[in-house]
């Protein structure tokens, strides 16, 4: 019985070794076969592949396992990452007890898998396969059943990559911890410095480490995402989730549809989230952790709260002052703030605690909360109100109104404003306080000392920005006076710093002399804000200058603004700032210069549009989706442009559209959040009711002037002046009106209709449409514009787009009055 086995498995090996010779790649190993360097596992469906490799300009070989089906060649995972083989002599064994050895050209092993089975049972067969999902196994498999047993597998030990199908955190049995480590560099997948570890200490949490200093924290599982850190909803591509229990406490992460998709932490210390998209055949970066300055792990220290739409960021939780004002007031917030009056449990006071709730926040450090995923609100309370150190209490699950009980038992420390429904009640020494509105602007100190810390904080940036000259020496002393002190990475976390020393400041003298001292034929255009020239510089170089007329009404804080979002804006889609100049009351921005002028140029001129045919038109349709897509996910901060129009669409010497005209950009994080505004900034034709009527904007308000220029690109019309016979309809109503009756096709423009293809413009159309419709919740987010515009898959029907005018609306009465064309007007609240 048990010769004849050998003697099958014999036989077997030799089939299998002959087709190595022959280098055929398979998805499956047996016990004592090797895979060669220039040999390849293939996984059964195809998507993955395994075998040695060199990253990047590295000439070293490693065992890793990357992805096949989509062309470009992404690693998931590497064996031998830091004992690499230097030449092609490399060998992947199995060994018949299960383990893997990967053995240079001397015979010695470089890496081992160190997994072995109690030997002895000679009737199994010891396996390794490498799966579609990325993972590569080794199992006992019995001879009989199809029965198997897992020996080995690389899910197990991550490298930088966490792929869908991957626990992240402690398998408590086996004593596995599974985090994610970075490379070193693109060409060197060694340990890097970063890694992203779940932390088990209290209620479980993601911790960004760069060696022993906390960088950040992806808050705690909430039910709904991670609290600070938003996962799509329901129709989101991914899934996650924690398992809590004896045996393993980790965070699963599932692909909800069929997307291809990767988390990767980044050599430099990001953790980007991938998509595959197909068409264009690349990865989008769908989100960025960390987003912005407030995650840098505990800015504003102990009971501050940071939020990214303060200037400052920091503030103290009401019923807390700064611990030391003058480190505070000079923006060195690591110290945090205390109580203003002792609590009450404390002085031995008889009245009874209460508890501030604080509304939208990323709840603080976990690490030493204690938790109780049964227990209601109220028993929450109880609970902390009956312990004296017990200084907050929250939901562990926030959905359904709530459940579970998180409680805090020392300083609370990381905590972020941000938007969603995440509540924390903080304990304070006055009785019941619940249900107060969020505390950061009701500083007991009156506001009078916000107004002068804004102040002092607008001055500094003027500073800043003036004093460029000197600004290294500015950077190396504020450096020093800051020192290591309360910032770990002072250069990555200083927003400001950071971006104003990669940008080039110009002496006004440098400017006046590449416009011929903004002479009037250099002018190419006139904007909100004031006019732009054309220079050139000294070196040759074509640059567009746009200088902020002295009657504009943007002020220094707006010009900053602008200044640092752009700056820190890289996208092929977006027009790039090379630098600005301040000089008295000039302020100038400094942008690369593009030759071919903007899309309006050529959208609404019979004799320029026939130099857009429809595969360009169709490219600009992509080209502003994921330029706008950027602004919206992939950039640390969430920018909302809120004033797309056809001239705000540049176009390069390859007709690739760059979106331009930050200036009204107001950064903000969250998601899908809605913020009001009294000041309506944008153009008539291209902006949405809720922003128009009721001076709400979002990332939807984008998505709606985006499906207009897309309407407008495909029409050659106006939306503004759009007239069609004797119906009222606008563009919007027109298009909707030819899509009802199925004839979109009809709203194409007549010079297109010899290059037009026809499935591309229906799906184009179809996609404006539902951007443009009447209820911003309606209109999809960029990211799923990006992919309804490069799939195949069917579409939602739209509803009745915004200011469809059977009859004249109110809304629209209220607007065509104002005839501007870039409106800038007070809505009242
Ligand atoms: C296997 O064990 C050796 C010796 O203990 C160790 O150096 C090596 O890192 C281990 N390999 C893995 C992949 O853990
Ligand atoms: C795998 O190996 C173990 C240990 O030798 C053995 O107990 C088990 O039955 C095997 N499993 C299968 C499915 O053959
Ligand atoms: C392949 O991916 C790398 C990094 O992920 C990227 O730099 C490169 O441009 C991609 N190549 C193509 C052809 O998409
Ligand atoms: C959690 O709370 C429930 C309900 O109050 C209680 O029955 C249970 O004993 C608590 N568990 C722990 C570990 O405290």
């Amino acid at each position: 019985m048990e010769k004849k086995y050998t003697h099958v498995l014999f036989l077997l090996n030799m089939i299998l070794l002959l087709s190595y010779s022959n280098c055929i790649a398979q998805d499956v190993v047996y016990a004592n076969q090797e895979i060669k360097d220039g040999s390849f596992l293939v996984s059964k469906g195809g998507m993955f592949e395994s075998g040695f490799f060199s990253p990047g300009k590295s000439k070293n070989r490693y065992l890793g396992i990357w992805y096949k089906k989509i062309s470009n060649h992404t690693v998931v995972w590497v064996a031998n990452k830091d004992t690499p083989i230097t030449d092609g002599s490399g060998v992947l064994k199995l060994s018949r007890d299960g383990n893997l050895m990967i053995l240079n050209g001397e015979n010695y092993v470089v890496w081992s898998s160190n997994s072995t089975l109690s030997v002895g049972s000679t009737n199994m067969v010891v396996v390794m396969e490498l799966l579609d999902n990325g993972n590569l196994v080794v199992w006992n498999k019995s001879e009989s059943s199809t029965d198997r047993r897992l020996i080995w597998q690389s899910f197990d030990y991550p490298g930088d990559t966490l792929l869908p199908g991957m626990k992240f955190g402690r398998d408590l049995e086996r004593g596995l911890h599974r985090m994610l480590t970075s490379w070193k560099s693109p060409d060197d997948p060694s340990t890097g410095e970063y890694n992203d570890r779940l932390d088990t200490n209290g209620y479980p949490q993601t911790l960004r480490w760069r060696g022993e200093v906390l960088l950040a924290r992806l808050g705690p599982w909430n039910g709904l995402g991670f609290s600070g850190f938003p996962i799509e909803g329901a129709n989101g591509i991914y899934s996650a989730g924690i398992v809590i229990n004896d045996k393993e406490i980790y965070q699963l992460y599932e692909s909800k549809r069929s997307v291809v998709q990767r988390i990767v932490l980044t050599w430099e210390g990001k953790t980007q989230f991938f998509v595959w998209i197909e068409r264009i055949q690349d990865w989008i970066v769908y989100s960025n952790v960390p987003m912005d300055i407030c995650d840098s792990f505990s800015l504003c220290g102990p009971y501050g709260i940071c939020s990214i739409n303060n200037h400052p960021p920091c503030t103290c939780m009401q019923g807390f002052e700064p611990k030391n004002q003058e480190e505070w007031d000079a923006s060195d917030w690591v110290s945090g703030c205390i109580r203003i009056k002792p609590l009450n449990c404390e002085s031995g006071n008889v009245i009874e605690d209460g508890f501030r709730k604080l509304k939208g926040v990323k709840v603080p450090d976990t690490r030493r909360a204690w938790h109780n995923v049964s227990m209601t609100l109220e028993e929450c309370k109880t609970t902390c109100q009956s312990k004296c150190s017990c200084t907050a209490y929250a939901s562990v699950d926030i959905r359904n109104g709530g459940s579970g009980c998180l409680l805090w038992f020392d300083e609370l420390i990381d905590t972020r404003e941000y938007d969603a429904n995440q509540d924390i009640y903080i304990r304070t020494n006055a009785p019941e306080l619940e249900g107060l509105p969020g505390s950061w602007f009701k500083f007991t100190k009156r506001k009078i000392t916000i107004i002068v810390l804004v102040l002092t904080s607008s001055a500094l940036t003027l500073a800043y920005a003036t004093a460029c000259v000197c600004r290294n020496i500015i950077k190396r002393r504020h450096m020093k006076r800051r020192g290591n002190r309360y910032m770990p990475d002072e250069q990555k976390t200083n927003l400001q710093m950071e971006v104003l020393g990669d940008l080039q400041c110009f002496s006004l003298f440098e400017v006046a002399k590449a416009t011929c001292n903004f002479n009037t034929s250099n002018k190419i255009g006139e904007g909100g804000f004031g006019l732009v020239y054309k220079g050139v510089l000294e070196n040759g170089r074509e640059i567009a200058v746009k200088r902020l007329s002295e009657t504009s009404q943007q002020g220094l804080d707006e010009f900053m603004n602008e200044v640092i979002c752009i700056a820190k804006l890289q996208h092929r889609n977006l027009v790039k700032l090379i630098g600005y100049c301040i000089h008295k009351s000039e302020l100038i921005l400094i942008y690369e210069y593009l030759p071919n002028k903007s899309l309006d140029f050529y959208l609404f001129d019979g004799t320029t549009s026939v130099m857009l045919d429809w595969p360009q038109r169709f490219n600009i349709i992509h080209g502003m989706a994921r330029g706008i897509l950027y602004l919206h996910q992939d950039s640390r901060l969430q920018i909302i442009h809120r004033d797309l129009k056809a001239s705000n669409i540049l176009l390069d010497n390859d007709m690739n559209p760059k979106i331009s005209d930050f200036g009204l950009a107001r950064n903000f994080v969250g998601h899908d959040t809605t913020t009001k505004t009294k000041k309506v900034v944008g153009t008539y034709g291209y902006i949405s009711p809720e922003y128009a009527v009721h001076g709400r904007f979002s990332i939807k308000s984008d998505v709606f002037s985006f499906g207009v220029l897309v309407l407008e690109i495909i029409s050659g019309k106006r939306n503004r002046e759009f007239v069609h016979g004797d119906q009222k309809d606008n563009l919007l109503g027109h298009a909707w009106r030819l899509y009802k009756e199925g004839r979109s096709i009809e709203l194409v423009n007549g010079t297109l209709q010899a290059s037009c293809v026809a499935s591309e413009v229906l799906r184009s159309i179809h996609v404006a449409l539902l951007c443009v419709q009447h209820h911003a919740e309606d209109r999809p987010t960029m990211l799923s514009v990006v992919l309804m515009l490069v799939s195949e898959g069917v579409l939602p029907q739209p509803k009745q787009p915004a200011f469809f005018t059977g009859e004249t609306h109110s809304e629209v009465q209220s607007l065509s009055s104002i005839n501007d064309y870039t409106i800038t007007h007070m809505v009242a609240r």
